[in-house]
């Protein structure tokens, strides 16, 4: 006999697993978040926050680009609207601003890949201009005299993950969403499909189960969400930086507080430790924020973390539906704190029995083959 049973059960306390709660939460739903904790390495609170469309889409991999292009520009516009409601709401400051990014060339291939880049996101409907290393420099006076050309984005915005972690948090109290601290290690099959097992020995129980667990939740088959660990750090700003700025090797985001978040590395494998950080990563991102930003080679380091990153095998989230009929709101990679409030909307839609207010079959879980996803086990 399961030990609780819920309504709706949101395995996964991540910045997706807690914006879906908040939604679900104000339409009425009862639902618990079961989660982890730090007892497994988390993303959000490793993120540094870029909400970050022009930059970010999965081309590389050769996914759906443009619907990942446009669920990031649709959650860019509803983070306007998102951040403001939920500091009025918990009188939390999320330091959400809006001042757009700069993306830096030093050479002439980089200048090249950058227009390219502009003409993509110009072509997708989203503003960006090739601007002159003068024009940055006007912009962000702190830039290097190295600075040949830049990709200005002015849309592209940021917030603090941890700052929007503890405004969810009070926002699900307010809303009685349970929080339920603790390690589920394993999905229920066929008849026990609606039941789930913890690390601590109980089972339980719900009318419907969301799975938006990390990168090393072990609750998806092999392969299709994989832990990328970035490391990164935050240095006292002794320069002002107004915006995002994405330089050759590593981005910088000024934060409150006089707190500038320098990020991150990209490592994946089974070889990878995934709780160190080492002074090898740390040193090669402030040697490339240094060479965008001088004045920054001699600021004090504040703090230094890695982070999980649940990356899949074509960059792309996972939104749908598994064959048990649970719900999966997963693997955002690189943009799980931007995607969040688009993420939210649709995946409600969809536990609610509503229509989705865009097409979510390009994030469709079958899209990796038929039978990956039954059932929820593997890792
Ligand atoms: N979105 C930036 C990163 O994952 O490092």
């Amino acid at each position: 006999m399961p030990t609780r049973v819920f309504d709706i059960a949101i395995i996964g306390g991540g910045v997706i697993g807690l914006t879906l709660a908040r939604e679900l939460g104000a339409r009425g739903a009862k639902v618990a978040v079961i989660d982890a904790g730090d007892a497994v390495p988390q993303a959000t609170p490793a993120a540094a926050g870029m909400l970050a469309p022009s930059f970010e889409n999965c081309e590389e991999f050769g996914g759906p680009s443009e619907a990942l292009y446009r669920l990031g520009s649709r959650s860019l516009e509803l983070w306007k609207s998102y951040a403001a409601a939920l500091e009025e709401e918990t009188g939390i400051f999320i330091d959400y601003r809006n001042d757009g990014a700069l993306g830096l060339s030093y050479r002439d291939a980089q200048t090249q890949d950058l227009a390219e880049q502009a003409v993509r996101v110009k072509k997708l409907g989203g503003a960006a201009e090739m601007i002159s290393g003068a024009e940055a420099r006007a912009l962000e006076p702190a830039l290097s005299k190295e600075v040949a050309a830049a990709l200005y984005a002015p849309e592209d915005a940021q917030v603090d993950p941890r700052r929007v972690m503890a405004a969810l948090t009070v926002s699900l109290n307010a809303l009685d969403v349970e929080m339920v601290r603790t390690r589920v290690l394993s999905l229920g099959e066929g008849d026990a499909a609606r039941q789930f097992a913890s690390a601590d020995g109980d089972v339980f129980a719900a009318e419907k189960i969301v799975v938006a667990a990390g990168a090393v939740s072990g609750l998806t088959p092999r392969g299709l969400v994989y832990p990328v660990k970035g490391e990164a750090t935050a240095v006292a700003a002794e320069v002002v930086l107004t915006r995002v700025v994405r330089a050759p090797g590593a981005y910088l985001c000024p934060k409150a507080e006089g707190r500038l978040v320098i990020g991150a590395t990209e490592e994946l494998g089974p070889l990878i430790d995934h709780h160190s950080v080492s002074d090898a990563a740390i040193a090669g991102l402030r040697a490339n924020a240094g060479r965008a930003v001088p004045a920054l080679e001699t600021a004090k380091e504040l703090e230094r973390w890695t982070g999980l990153r649940p990356g899949t095998p074509d960059g792309a989230p996972i939104m749908g539906r598994d064959k048990e009929g649970r719900f999966l709101a997963l693997g955002h990679y690189r943009n799980g704190v931007l995607h969040a409030p688009a993420a939210a909307e649709a995946m409600a839609a969809l536990i609610l029995g509503e229509t989705p207010p865009f097409d979510l079959a390009p994030f469709d879980p079958r899209r990796f083959g038929p039978g990956r996803f039954s059932p929820g086990q593997g890792g």
